[in-house]
């Protein structure tokens, strides 16, 4: 074993937050506004919490005005269980419309400069799926900041945390979580400046890690999107939940995939094949460009695939155009600045005069870590794992079912973010002073298994391998036969990857390190999603399957996928929650298993 590897010390919390993006820390501050002794500390991957995903997030959240007339969280109760095909869980569907302009008016209250329409109230866009009164016609519900929302709200939970007092760990990794007689006492971080392992031991313990994009090779996700949450469940022996259920967004700019908000569409962009045919009403002749991004995306790839699309020879892939020449300067310049910036800025096109190439990229996971509505980590049972929660893109409650409606992440992780940290307060006040003391087993051995290996191959090489096997085989369309090359093929990987010696062995800001455990959980999570795809036989939402193209009855629920061996997967179910519909108010109906049509 390498000697300079060991746990050098040890450390106390309340709190301890594995990953400081919008989730995080909306939690920190609804905790520290309630109880501002609570000790809290958060890790971060990246350089400093601003450079969270989070931060990224373009077009809005979604969320009804109590004073518009039109609009009703009933409605947008709706549009959420429509979209996730009927596969999202109604008890915190309503749990989150509810309270969603609470969470706008704390967000404008603590300081968000939501953009404004011409009477100065805050403007409202609409997207794909959110419509009034049950599919009637747009619902113009998304609240933002031009189209750097997510930039906006980063900086107001950052600004809320930091108020207070929050002790941050930039540049940390958590490598294992540690329990006591079933209840999560904190983790293990490895701090990548100073080289070495820390104990942080804590009451409770909220993991909101993020996402898991760069299991594929094109990808509007951070390069730090390595599923990492997911990846330390599924090493405890706990399930994660859906994981096949991964949300492909239709206009990722050609490339490398960087996000063209759903905005473009919102405010009247046209998507164009290559003979500058309009396409989408021959796919979703009601909604059309404003259809679900699960059926845009689908419509797009079926373009491509029929001839229809435009071959990029810089890149090497097909595209279809997004047509913006028709739209007023002043929607360009205070709309959409940062996505006519990110044209000019990558492809040197100016989107007032040309058209620009656009192709689907992976964009969420729908599918995470499977929780209770109050954000409690649970087990194959449904029993919550006392003092462990997750929020955020890397846990699944689950708001989203098989397909997430634009501007309905940002919301969640805002109310989520509230709810979860609420939770903690009353959890925190239950549980007894002294933490229990435990061990970590895991991390050490795990590192020096990677500064031992000694074969001649290379990191980079695998975690490119894998992002085009996961693109090739386990992206829009999905085939028995695509599914199982994936699975064999991420075996040899990982085996792979297992074998490869590290080309500096320090330990203090080794990238390549901490690169060999990042393959090792985009390994994990990318077998879990391509064994949930495989045995998922049918289509639902973003899931599609070729070989099973219709949604089948048998399939109304939930994937619970444990894997305590690399690929040793073992399946079991969790109910999707119908309560709106069992309870048999007003418009219940509306909440069956109904058809998806737009
Ligand atoms: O298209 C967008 O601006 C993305 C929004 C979202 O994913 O919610």
């Amino acid at each position: 074993m390498n000697k300079a590897l060991r746990i050098n010390s040890t450390f106390e919390c309340d709190l301890l937050i594995v990953g400081a993006g919008g989730a995080g820390l909306r939690c920190a501050a609804e905790v520290l506004d309630k109880r501002p002794q609570t000790q809290i500390m958060a890790i971060t991957k990246g350089a400093h919490p601003q450079k969270s995903h989070t931060s990224t997030a373009q077009g809005g959240l979604a969320a009804v005005d109590p004073k518009d007339p039109a609009d009703k969280p009933i409605y947008h109760m709706f549009d959420t269980w429509k979209g996730s095909d009927c596969a999202a869980d109604q008890n915190i569907i309503c749990k989150i419309c509810d309270a969603a302009w609470e969470q706008i008016v704390w967000l404008e209250n603590k300081g968000m400069h939501f953009s404004r329409d011409t009477d100065g109230k805050p403007g409202k866009r609409t997207f794909g799926g959110h419509t009034v009164n049950f599919g009637e016609s747009s619902a113009y519900r998304a609240v933002f900041e031009a189209d750097r929302t997510g930039k906006g709200i980063m900086d107001t939970c950052w600004g809320e945390s930091l108020k207070r007092g929050i002790t941050f760990i930039n540049q940390g990794i958590a490598t294992e979580l540690l329990f006591s007689r079933n209840q999560c006492v904190g983790c293990i971080v490895f701090k990548q400046k100073q080289g070495e392992f820390i104990r942080i031991l804590s009451k409770a313990t909220v993991l909101a890690t993020g996402g898991s994009g760069q299991i594929f090779k094109v990808t509007t996700n951070c390069r730090q999107n390595t599923g990492d949450g997911l990846a330390l469940i599924l090493q405890t022996g706990l399930p994660v939940m859906d994981p096949e259920a991964v949300q492909f967004h239709p206009t990722g700019i050609v490339g490398p995939g960087i996000l063209a908000s759903e905005t473009l569409r919102s405010v009247g962009g046209i998507l164009r094949n290559r003979d500058k045919q309009a396409f989408m009403e021959h796919y979703a002749p009601k909604m059309k460009e404003l259809a679900p991004r699960d059926l845009v995306s689908r419509a797009i790839a079926s373009e491509i695939r029929a001839g229809r699309g435009i071959f990029n020879p810089d890149h090497n892939v097909e595209h279809i155009w997004i047509d913006l020449r028709h739209l007023p300067d002043a929607v360009h310049d205070k709309q959409i600045p940062e996505v006519t910036g990110f044209f000019k800025k990558y492809l040197n096109l100016d989107p007032k005069k040309e058209l620009c190439p656009v192709h689907p990229s992976n964009h969420y996971h729908m599918g995470g870590i499977p929780t209770s509505v109050y954000g409690e980590v649970q087990d194959i049972s449904g029993q919550s794992i006392p003092g462990l929660f997750a929020i955020g893109e890397c846990a699944a409650a689950s708001f989203h079912g098989f397909n997430r409606l634009g501007t309905n992440s940002l919301l969640e992780l805002i109310t989520m973010g509230k709810f979860v940290g609420d939770n903690i307060l009353a959890y925190l006040s239950r549980v007894p002073g002294k933490l229990p003391e435990a061990e970590g087993r895991h991390s050490v051995s795990q590192f020096t298994g990677y500064l031992d290996a000694r074969g001649k191959d290379n990191i980079g090489h695998i975690r490119d391998a894998m992002r085009m096997l996961m693109t090739e085989n386990v992206g829009i369309f999905r085939t028995e036969e695509g599914l199982t090359k994936a699975v064999d093929v991420l075996n040899e990987l990982k085996a792979r990857a297992d074998k490869t010696a590290l080309s500096s062995k320090s330990l203090r800001m080794n990238q390549e390190l901490v690169q060999h455990w990042e393959l090792d959980n985009l390994l994990t999570v990318s077998m879990a999603v391509a064994q949930g795809a495989l045995n998922r036989r049918e289509s639902r939402g973003a899931h599609f399957r070729e070989d099973f193209p219709e949604r089948r009855d048998a399939f109304n629920y939930h994937t619970l996928v444990s894997m305590k061996q690399f690929a040793k997967v073992e399946f079991s179910k969790r109910d999707v929650d119908m309560s709106i519909f069992e309870e048999g108010g007003k418009h219940y109906e509306k909440f069956g298993i109904i058809e998806r049509r737009y």
